[in-house]
């Protein structure tokens, strides 16, 4: 990362990690400010980010150095993509980093936020700064003043990427511009295109699976069946409950996926609704249409695998989770890049999907989060994560 302080690189940086580690990628980040506080302790005053004084500008030289030592060694050993959460703001820091990740053979993209509109960087400083254990029992006008000195130091010697520093990425003013230097390859342009769609956005996004349909009565998996009574009943419900909820209810956008359960749950909302291939349940295969007992009986082999390894596992001529993920990748960006309020009506292994991401919870957890029928889950990022609130609805039924 390259950048001012209280540029969002922080929030970029999380948000990147989570991306990249639920496409299955092992991927952490360092954060050299997290390391000074846990060094040196948090709560250093402006004066110790002022270049001119040496013995602190030695220590922080320090400290990104052992961030960095940090970073390499966990690539060396489990992980795929280490991103360098640090201000990295000097031709020279960069050049000492493009000299290590060459001597260790590891690709490097800078990934540097720009931000010159007030507004923005006002907001980011309220919203994450002021919260720092950096100034935890400071008065707000003292911590916001003390912050502003503490960027004017990073001001005076920063110098912004250029055409000779390789493969990187600009993003100015949360995506208004995107500029890109010199980037090629599958991961660092996947890295380039989720950044380019990132908003930094407290809009919520709401999930519901469909409702009821008569192949969950009957316990079958897959399939394009329709809803049952309860399930009818159910997107009633969720119609009344989104209008209760959402007075603005017009301005939502609702997505389904191309199966029938998920077209006639959104109905009732009487809204306009966009269809997507990408948000069908998990294909099941030479499974489709079975229930789990009939696999466990006529497919021993199978069921078995499954239970061994629910994410990897890739039904005969169907999909596994981590093929799910892959395809569903789209539809959360296209959620990132949403400045309105968006309702997904799926299904279950698709929805445990999105959940993880926006959680960014382990991977392996997915295939097995809790996700129940007649439910809406709404979630809502905040600068720290997401939070999430269940509403179950009438009719209540069996999962
Ligand atoms: O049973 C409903 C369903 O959506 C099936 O169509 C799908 O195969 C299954 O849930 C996914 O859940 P699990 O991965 O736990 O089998």
């Amino acid at each position: 990362m390259v950048g001012l302080p209280a540029r969002g690189k922080t929030f970029t940086a999380r948000k990147l990690v989570g991306y990249l580690s639920w496409l299955g990628y092992p991927t952490q980040a360092f954060n050299v400010g997290e390391h000074r506080r846990v060094t040196v302790g948090p709560g250093q005053s402006h004066e110790y980010f002022d270049p001119a004084n040496e013995d602190a500008a030695r220590q922080r030289a320090g400290l990104a150095k052992d961030a960095l030592d940090d970073a390499c060694r966990w690539l060396r050993q489990a992980g795929r993509i280490a991103v360098y959460d640090a201000t990295n703001s000097t031709r020279e820091r960069r050049r000492s980093i493009r000299k290590r990740a060459e001597a260790e053979d590891f690709e490097l993209l800078f990934v540097e936020i720009v931000n010159d509109d007030p507004a923005i960087i006002e907001a980011n400083l309220r919203e994450t700064k002021l919260r720092s254990p950096d100034y935890e029992g400071v008065p707000e006008a003292q911590a916001l003043a003390d912050f502003r000195k503490r960027i004017a130091h990073y001001e005076n010697e920063y110098e912004t990427l250029g055409e000779d520093e390789g493969a990187w990425v600009r993003l100015r003013n949360r995506g208004a511009q995107v500029v890109i230097n010199r980037v090629y390859g599958y991961i660092v342009g996947r890295v380039v295109f989720f950044l380019s769609n990132l908003q930094v956005s407290d809009r919520p996004v709401w999930l519901t699976r469909h409702g009821q349909s008569v192949f969950n009565m009957q316990g079958r998996i897959g399939g394009d069946a329709s809803l049952s009574v309860s399930g009818a009943e159910y997107a009633q419900s969720l119609a009344a409950h989104v209008r209760d909820a959402f007075p603005a209810a017009a301005n939502l956008d609702v997505w389904t996926s191309t199966l029938r359960r998920t077209i006639l749950t959104a109905e009732p909302l009487g809204l306009q609704t966009g269809s997507w291939k990408a948000l069908d349940e998990i294909h099941a295969g030479a499974c489709e249409g079975m229930t789990y007992a009939e696999i466990e009986r006529s497919m021993p082999g199978e069921f078995q695998a499954r239970r061994r390894d629910k994410l990897e596992y890739r039904y005969p001529r169907g999909e596994s989770y981590l093929d799910v993920i892959h395809r569903i990748d789209r539809v959360l960006i296209e959620l990132e890049r949403y400045r309105t309020p968006v309702l997904v009506v799926a299904h279950r292994a698709v929805l445990r999907a999105m959940v993880a991401y926006f959680q960014q919870l382990p991977i392996v957890e997915t295939p097995h989060l809790d996700m129940p029928l007649h439910t809406v889950i709404k979630l809502t990022p905040t600068a720290y994560g997401c939070l999430e609130e269940r509403v179950p609805l009438a009719p209540q039924v069996e999962n």
